[in-house]
């Protein structure tokens, strides 16, 4: 099958890319290396079609859709520190991009988009306990606001035009390749280069709150569900691990495993941020048939192991002597 992952060259898109490829599809990747990385495209051991290209231009959109059965629409400014920063640029990626994708794949007859959302879109609804796809979204970042907008035009789009559109809403993703140098860094890779570099990993608030952090390899499962599950159409699904870990135990887990005594330096709660964040995964595990096949302890293995062989040089690259 020919289909198209938009962001491929990214953190989470090359590891779709990759399988993919593997599983015997035609893959094509659109990228502007925004955030991504020509390395994750070299690192994908197969043969790709790389379109590069900027999803606010439906031409580039257009001629990367084309011929298309699924497109895996990943591209995106991910980040919510950066969307608080400049929501303009965040909104004009992450909402007109995708409003492009979607037109484009509906002027193609693609069969299926399945569009990369987060679990952000909650925002402040229900504290503690598991969101549900059916409850109320509170987006509290820009960033949230244009995940969710890009749901409302991809379940619109399915309405109105007949496109079949899926969106996963993926918890905290973590795992190889994810880019513990930039300023706007998750927090796994943020917290493993930090300890690597012996330097205190810094926590944006008390540590006690929590996410529900997913090894990538989930989120791959999940997507490649999403390409052919029958009947799900213009439906959302929360892609998670289903587990509720603060801050302050992972940072514990990460210096067990890398045998560190550094403690945790806490800053002021950063805006935008949520307090907790867990999902409910009945949905997807009923209509997607999904199931978290790597869990907390054995994805940061996995991570760390890749730090370790991959990135010997990410403690000069984060200013450690
Ligand atoms: N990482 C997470 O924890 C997480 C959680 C929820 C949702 N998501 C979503 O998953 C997707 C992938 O995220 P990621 O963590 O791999 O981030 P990433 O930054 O590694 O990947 C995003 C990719 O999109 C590309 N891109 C950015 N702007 C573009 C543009 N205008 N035109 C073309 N390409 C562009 C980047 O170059 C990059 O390769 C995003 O849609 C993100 O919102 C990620």
């Amino acid at each position: 099958m020919h289909v198209l992952v938009t962001g491929g060259a990214g953190f989470i898109g090359s590891h779709l890319a990759e399988h993919l490829l593997e599983q015997g599809h035609h893959v094509s990747v659109l990228d502007n290396f925004a955030t991504g990385r020509r390395s994750n495209i070299a690192a994908l051991g197969g043969e790709v079609e790389l379109i590069e290209g900027d999803i606010q231009s439906y031409e580039r959109v257009n001629k990367a859709v084309a011929g298309c059965e699924v497109v895996f629409h990943l591209a995106a400014l991910p980040s919510v520190p950066r969307s608080v920063q400049d929501p303009l640029t965040s909104n004009a990626t992450n909402v007109i991009g995708t409003l492009n994708v979607l037109l484009a794949a509906r002027d193609h007859g693609v069969r299926r988009v399945v569009y990369a959302s987060s679990s952000s879109v909650y925002g402040s609804s229900s504290g503690i306990t598991p969101k549900q796809e059916n409850k109320p979204t509170i987006p509290i970042s820009p960033y949230a606001t244009a995940k969710l907008a890009g749901e409302g035009y991809a379940r619109s789009f399915h309405g109105v035009y007949g496109l079949e559109t899926v969106a996963l809403r993926y918890f905290n993703v973590f795992g190889p390749r994810q880019d513990p140098t930039s300023q706007y860094a998750a927090v796994v890779p943020n917290f493993i280069g930090a300890l690597i570099a012996g330097q205190p990993p810094v926590i944006f608030g008390d540590g006690e709150q929590s996410r529900d952090f997913t090894y990538v390899a989930n989120i791959v499962d999940a997507n490649v569900l999403a390409m052919d599950a029958p009947g799900v159409a213009g439906r959302v699904y929360n892609v998670a691990c289903g587990e509720r870990v603060t801050l302050n135990r992972l940072v514990g887990e990460l210096r067990e495993l890398l045998s560190s005594d550094v403690e945790p330096a806490y800053a002021a709660p950063r805006p935008g941020d949520i307090k907790h964040s867990l999902a409910d995964l009945s949905r997807a595990r009923t209509e997607l048939g999904y199931e978290p096949s790597v869990l907390l302890r054995d994805g940061l293995e996995r991570t760390i192991e890749y730090f370790h062989a991959e990135l010997p040089h990410v403690g000069r690259l984060i200013g450690a002597s």
